[in-house]
């Protein structure tokens, strides 16, 4: 694979940890249970951990991190709604890194893509039992 193209997918993968990490501190803020705005907190350092993981690996290959995300869909203002729509990043977040680890051979990035799919397993699990206790 060119490197340009390791750029460009890991790029992808910055913008969204990006967007993960603007949508889970803003509802950390907004949720109105102290555990689940607990969690989201924890997690969007997690997420914004990621970022330099990437950014570096950006950085290395001679690219630059880029800034250009989307519309942020925040899932509402109902705690319900907003670990749906938390848990629908999580599972973005490991299908596309389950791709770019199958795409790209270059043993340093799958190594830190690897790691992070660990990551957004669990906080998958994480977004799921709080939904669980809301019934
Ligand atoms: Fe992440
Ligand atoms: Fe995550």
């Amino acid at each position: 694979m060119e490197n340009e193209e390791i750029i460009r997918l890991l790029n992808k993968d910055f913008v969204s940890e990006i967007e993960a990490t603007m949508v889970y501190v803003r509802n950390a803020f907004i949720m109105s249970r102290c555990d689940p705005s607990r969690v989201t907190e924890a997690i969007a350092i997690d997420e914004m951990r990621h970022m330099n993981w990437l950014a570096d690996l950006i950085i290395k290959r001679g690219g630059k991190p880029t800034m250009e995300h989307k519309e942020l869909d925040f899932g509402g203002d109902d705690l319900e709604t907003q670990l749906r729509k938390q848990m629908e990043y999580e599972t973005e977040a490991v299908d596309r890194y389950k791709k770019h680890i199958e795409m790209i051979d270059d043993p340093e990035v799958a190594g830190v893509l690897k790691h992070i799919l660990d990551e957004e397993k669990r906080h998958r699990k994480e977004f799921r039992m709080r939904l669980e206790t809301i019934y």
